[in-house]
């Protein structure tokens, strides 16, 4: 029998029955765990813990949050093969991707237990004789954490490692696809000490992540998913004044130009737009590629997609694993067919796979020849598809970079300076990539968006402070 995950809320596991169940989108027979779906029940005891937990977190000594935060990476690192595997076993990533995740949640940590020492603010001379005016870096109180599937384990580490080490309390909601992972890190919290109600998991779908962004001690929200999604916890936080950030969709562009490697480049896309199937935010689903390389680019890279190797995200060989779920691969099939219909030319994969099991599997797409305005080049298909666009020059490739509602990430190959330069400086994107996929970050420096993809503070590295802690401004005179 699948085990039952439970609700963990003041320290304490909390059962309830099972509404649903996580399912292996590699082999479907498989049950990775059932699952309650909080109702928002779980989700009020945990803020009311939580709640009750903040002062003494707040002001625990920066050293005793440093500890703690500290032996959760240790511990995550330690037991990076396991965890690993149960990732690709619930995500669909293949094993490598999987235990890279993990590494970097432990090494998310570790660096948050750096940053719980660096809570600055700043003396200042004031404008009046004999007043002197400084800065602290204050927590916020409880924050709601609502976490995807794709990163099971690396998102709720990004939100709560900095969260907690900053003296905030936290109630994290993770994707109820994939709740095994944020179960797992839950116990490693535990076992490393943390003091109860400092920390709250509720596993629920939709109705749990709408009764945390509505609940009126929640005093702010970190958010990555859909836009739709984005779109009601914003209205439901902004209507309470709650702080609030949001992560969601991309259409990443990767301008290739004709005086780049070409092996690179080739090698950047495939990376960028396939890898992890396809369901990273950052992919490189849109490739904007000089008429001078266009035909040796696309052909090599067709070549690459069609040997991908699709399969079971456990077993050693493959390099591209299942969706995520059902509904990730009916979107995924539904933008092929799009993209057929708008007069897109596909020259690789696209075909739903039947394998020895039951899984989710597409095998990778490349599709050629499509214009800009195409659905496929404007909406996110968050799955192993990417689209070429043709154009003449830097210019127009800089321009169609621009082009759409997303501004997330954005790369250029190129071995001129110049371009790399102007691209860097012109690009409407939170991050930019020279020579790089636009996919695969550090975890030390700030992540996010502009435009429709992010809203809020930048989340991870030196910048999470800035989300995570309010400033207060002292004045004094003696
Ligand atoms: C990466 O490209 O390494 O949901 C990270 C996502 C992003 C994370 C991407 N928030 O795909």
């Amino acid at each position: 029998m699948p085990p039952l995950l439970s609700h963990y809320l003041d320290g304490q596991w909390e059962s309830a029955g099972a509404a649903a169940e996580s399912l292996n989108p590699s082999d479907t027979r498989d049950i990775v765990a059932r699952i309650p779906l909080d109702d928002g029940s779980a989700v009020a005891a945990a803020v009311h813990a939580a709640t009750k937990a903040f002062p003494a977190w707040a002001d625990a000594s920066l050293e005793v949050r440093s500890d703690v935060l500290d032996r959760v990476g240790s511990t995550i690192l330690a037991r990076k093969e396991d965890l690993g595997r149960m990732l690709s076993r619930e995500e669909g990533k293949t094993l490598p991707e999987g235990i890279g995740e993990v590494i970097r949640a432990g090494r998310i940590f570790k660096f948050f237990a750096g940053e719980a020492l660096r809570r600055t603010g700043v003396t200042v001379d004031s404008t009046r004789a004999g007043v002197d005016a400084a800065t602290y870096r204050e927590p916020l109180g409880v924050v709601g954490l609502i976490t995807p599937w794709n990163f099971p384990i690396a998102i709720p580490a990004w939100k709560s490692a900095p969260a907690l080490c900053f003296g905030n309390t936290v109630v994290l909601k993770p994707s109820e696809l994939t709740p095994a992972l944020a179960v797992a890190l839950t116990e490693i919290v535990h076992e490393a000490g943390m003091p109860k109600g400092v920390f709250n998991l509720v596993i629920g779908s939709g109705a749990a992540g709408g009764a945390l962004a509505a609940h009126a001690d929640v005093a702010a929200l970190s958010f990555t998913g859909s836009q739709a999604t984005g779109a009601r916890v914003a209205s439901a936080a902004i209507a309470r004044q709650a702080r609030l950030q949001l992560e969601m969709g991309g259409k990443n562009p990767l301008v290739v130009l004709d005086d780049c490697d070409l092996d690179r480049a080739v090698q950047c896309a495939l990376d960028g737009a396939f890898f992890a199937t396809g369901q990273r935010c950052t992919a490189s689903s849109r490739l904007i590629v000089t008429a001078g390389i266009y035909e040796r680019f696309t052909a090599a890279l067709a070549a690459k997609v069609a040997a991908l190797r699709v399969g079971d995200a456990l077993a050693p060989e493959t390099q591209i694993g299942p969706l995520a779920s059902q509904a990730q691969m009916d979107k995924t099939l539904a933008y092929l067919d799009i993209a057929a219909r708008e007069g897109g030319v596909r020259r690789a994969g696209g075909e739903a796979l039947s394998l020895a099991q039951p899984g989710y599997y597409v095998s990778p797409a490349l599709i050629v020849d499509t214009q800009l305005d195409m659905r496929i080049n404007r909406e996110e298909v968050f799955g192993p598809v990417a689209a070429v666009v043709r154009v003449r020059d830097y210019d127009e490739a800089l321009a169609a970079a621009n082009a759409g509602e997303f501004g997330l990430s954005a790369g250029i190959m190129t071995s001129s300076l110049k371009y790399a330069r102007h691209f860097t400086r012109n690009v409407r994107a939170g991050m930019v990539m020279t020579n790089l996929a636009t996919a695969g970050v550090d975890y030390h420096v700030p992540f996010g968006g502009t435009r429709k993809s992010s809203y809020g503070a930048r989340e991870q590295g030196f910048a999470a402070v800035d989300f995570y802690t309010q400033i207060k401004t002292s004045y004094s005179w003696a």
